[in-house]
């Protein structure tokens, strides 16, 4: 090869690179660039390179130090539009900060319907007298069924029915193995009537409380089920209270609740119907009245209630012949659901933020 051909060559490489590197748009671009010409297994360098081997001895000198001039000068046209760009980046930056733009709005969470639904409701029964206390969502029998009048042969108890846990709390004292050898069972509270328990066996009476937190039972969830949902509880006990407490208690509560929000100030009526727990004696079914926007009239069944059975009063050492009492506990996702208008309770617990945000 002659050493003006391979000059020639050179040159024609070294200007096509300057053109490149010049025009390269973004840093992607300057980067298949740098791969192009400089890369070190393929780049067009590289190829040239390999022409130097064919060119006559006597000319070798020349081309080598030709090679290399040329070489480096495309290495700094590199550099220079490297350099370039970086600068060009943030002075792009600074120009398009427009200060008499307005800002950008923060995203801003809401509560979700069912916090806000609890909310609701501790605020209707705080002004009617009644403290919202909590209770632990992992219970032991005792507070779950046994004081609550549920004795161990009952269907309430099975294990296909309840969340109990693999393993049980050993109490000071309990000797490990008493743990396999049937020590207290733990469970998921199926119900929020075990802080009735809680509450009363630490305080004396008069009793007024409301407790609403997350129960669990293994159901399919569906439109109406769901394996967790929420209870609001209450319980009342004094000298002479009765059914009628209870039932002026529950109505209140609904007017409050509803009477506001959909029936215009209309009246809210409750109805009971006869049923059985066995905490409570007599035991009744919640419904509540609703009327909706055609003016069509229906109930709403809220949940369960009823009278304080004496053996659960005696269980907590408060005495039967002393007070009486009424408990009840309704179901919070059936009264959001009611308010919104929500069909199905599934859609409370997929977190859509396009479902969220409408409430
Ligand atoms: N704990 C009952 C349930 O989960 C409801 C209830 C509460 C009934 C208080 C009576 C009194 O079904």
């Amino acid at each position: 090869m002659a050493l003006a051909d391979f000059i020639a060559d050179l040159n024609a490489l070294s200007a096509e690179a300057d053109a490149s590197f010049a025009s390269a748009a973004d840093a992607a671009a300057l980067e298949a660039a740098r791969v192009e010409y400089l890369g070190a297994k393929a780049g067009r360098l590289k190829a040239v390179q390999q022409g130097l081997g064919k060119v006559d001895k006597a000319d070798k000198p020349a081309a080598g130090k030709r090679f290399n001039e040329v070489k480096q000068a495309i290495e700094a046209a590199f550099a220079a539009a490297q350099e370039r760009q970086s600068r060009g980046a943030v002075v792009a930056e600074r120009e398009a900060f427009d200060v008499t733009l307005p800002g950008r709005p923060v995203r801003l969470g809401r509560l979700h319907p069912v916090t806000q639904t609890i909310a609701e409701m501790k605020d209707i029964m705080g002004r009617l007298g009644f403290t919202a206390v909590e209770g632990p969502e992992i219970e032991d029998d005792w507070h779950n069924f046994e004081a609550l009048n549920i004795p161990r042969s009952h269907p309430a108890r099975d294990p296909l029915d309840n969340f109990y846990l693999a393993t049980a709390q050993l109490t000071p004292g309990e000797s490990p193995g008493a743990k396999s050898l049937g020590g207290k069972p733990l469970l998921l509270r199926s119900q929020t009537s075990t802080v009735q328990i809680r509450v009363m066996e630490s305080t004396p009476p008069p009793v007024r409380i409301i407790s609403l937190g997350r129960v669990y039972r293994p159901d399919t969830a569906d439109a109406t089920h769901y394996p967790m949902f929420h209870q609001i509880e209450g319980l009342l006990i004094d000298r002479g209270v009765t059914m009628a407490d209870l039932k002026s208690v529950l109505r209140l509560f609904c007017q409050s609740y509803f009477g506001s929000v959909e029936a215009g100030g209309q009246d809210v009526h409750v109805r009971f119907r006869p049923s059985f727990f066995p905490f409570t004696e007599p035991s009744v079914e919640v419904d509540m009245s609703w009327t909706n926007a055609a003016g069509e009239h229906g109930w709403l069944e809220m949940g369960g209630a009823g009278m304080v059975d004496p053996n659960v009063l005696r269980a907590v050492g408060y005495d039967p012949e002393e007070v009486t009492g009424f408990a009840f506990g309704l179901g919070v996702e059936r009264i959001c659901m009611r308010q919104h208008g929500i069909t199905d309770i599934r859609a409370l617990y997929e977190n859509d933020v396009r479902f969220l945000e409408q409430f």
